[in-house]
C-alpha cells in the first residue's frame, strides 16, 4: 500500500516536470512485468506428487515413520530414502522445524507425509485443552509456512499419551505404531536393522526417531531387508487409504479388512456391500498405552 501511494506520489511528481507520459508507461509496465515474474515463478516453484493409489488390501504394505524431528540426520535421511524410492511420513516437533525449513520442503516435494507431533513433546494428557490446542495450532502452522502450504492430518501424540478429551482437542486421526524398534533407548545399528526388518507385518506402522545417527545409518539395511519380504512402502495415509479414520481415535496399523469379499451374486447384501469406507479398526484402548508392543511407561520414556 506504502509502495503504491509513493509511485503515485513520484508520477505525479513526472507529470509536473512534464515527462511524466513515457515514465508513467514505464511505471505500469515494470509492475506488470513484476507481477508476470510472480505468477511464472509459482507456475515454476514445484509442488509435492499426488498421493499414489496402494490397494494395500492387495499388496504387502508397511509404513516407516520418523518421530521428533527433523534434526541434523534427516536430510541425510531423505537422500536414502529417495535413493531407493521409499516414501516414509514425519511426525515432527513444531520447535524443530524452523532451523531445518528447507528439509521440511524437501520432504514435501519428495512425497513424504508430513505430521503433526506436537511443538515440544509434552504429556498431552497432563495439558490443559488450550495448551494441548497451542501444541497442535502451532505445529501446524509452522509445517504449512516450512513445506509451502502442506497442511498436515495426521497426529501422532508424545509418548501415545492420550485420552478421549486430548483426542477431542486434537481432531484429527491420532497415529500409534504396530512396531516399536526402540531406538531411542539402544542406539544400535544392527538391533536397529534386526528389529526393523523382522516384526513388521503386513499393514504395519514402524517406529523409528530421525533424531539418532544409529537410526539414520540403520535405515538403508532395513529397507533392503523389508523390501526383500515383499512390503511396499507406504505412507500413513497411504496405508490407510479406503479405510476412514475418525478424529481423536487412536490407529496403530491396518488390519486385514474381514467384510472386504463382496458376496456371491444373487445372494443378499451382507456388510461387505455397503459403499461407505470399512473402519479402520482403531486400537481399541485410549489409554497411555500406546501399542501392544511396548511396555507402559511408568514415567514418560521417549518412545514416540
Ligand atoms: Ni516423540
Amino acid at each position: 500500500m506504502r509502495i503504491r501511494k509513493i509511485t503515485v506520489i513520484a508520477a505525479g511528481l513526472l507529470l509536473l516536470t512534464g515527462c511524466s507520459h513515457t515514465d508513467k508507461r514505464q511505471a505500469r509496465t515494470a509492475g506488470q512485468q513484476a507481477a508476470l515474474g510472480k505468477k511464472t515463478q509459482a507456475a515454476r516453484s514445484p509442488s509435492p506428487p499426488p498421493p499414489r493409489k496402494i490397494d494395500c488390501d492387495r499388496v504387502k504394505c508397511v509404513a516407516l515413520t520418523f518421530d521428533d524431528g527433523p534434526g541434523p540426520y534427516t536430510a541425510g535421511l531423505l537422500d536414502t530414502l529417495k535413493k531407493d524410492g521409499v516414501r516414509a511420513t514425519f511426525f515432527m516437533l513444531g520447535q524443530n522445524v524452523g532451523s531445518h525449513r528447507d528439509v521440511v520442503r524437501r520432504m514435501a516435494l519428495e512425497g513424504h507425509e508430513l505430521a503433526n507431533h506436537s511443538w515440544s513433546h509434552p504429556q498431552l494428557t497432563s495439558l490443559s485443552s488450550a495448551e494441548v490446542r497451542s501444541q497442535i495450532e502451532r505445529t501446524q502452522k509452522v509445517i504449512r509456512d516450512a513445506s509451502g502450504g502442506v497442511q498436515p492430518t495426521l497426529m501422532r501424540p508424545p509418548y501415545g499419551a492420550t485420552n478421549k478429551r486430548v483426542g477431542r482437542v486434537i481432531g484429527m486421526p491420532l497415529i500409534l505404531w504396530s512396531v516399536d524398534t526402540l531406538d531411542w533407548r539402544y542406539r544400535d545399528v544392527a538391533r536397529d536393522v534386526r528389529v526393523g526388518t523382522k516384526e513388521p507385518k503386513n499393514g504395519g506402522i514402524i517406529l523409528f526417531h530421525d533424531i539418532h545417527k544409529t537410526s539414520v545409518e540403520s535405515i538403508p539395511k532395513v529397507v533392503d531387508g523389508l523390501k526383500k519380504r515383499g512390503f511396499t512402502f507406504v505412507t500413513v495415509s497411504e496405508l490407510f487409504q479406503g479405510r476412514e479414520l475418525k478424529p481423536g481415535t487412536t490407529y496403530s496399523e491396518r488390519t486385514a479388512q474381514v467384510t472386504a469379499e463382496p458376496p456371491p451374486y444373487g445372494s443378499p447384501a451382507g456388510p461387505g456391500a455397503s459403499s461407505s469406507p470399512a473402519p479402520a479398526s482403531p486400537t481399541p484402548s485410549t489409554s497411555a498405552n500406546p501399542a501392544p508392543s511396548s511396555p507402559v511407561p511408568a514415567s514418560p520414556a521417549p518412545t514416540g
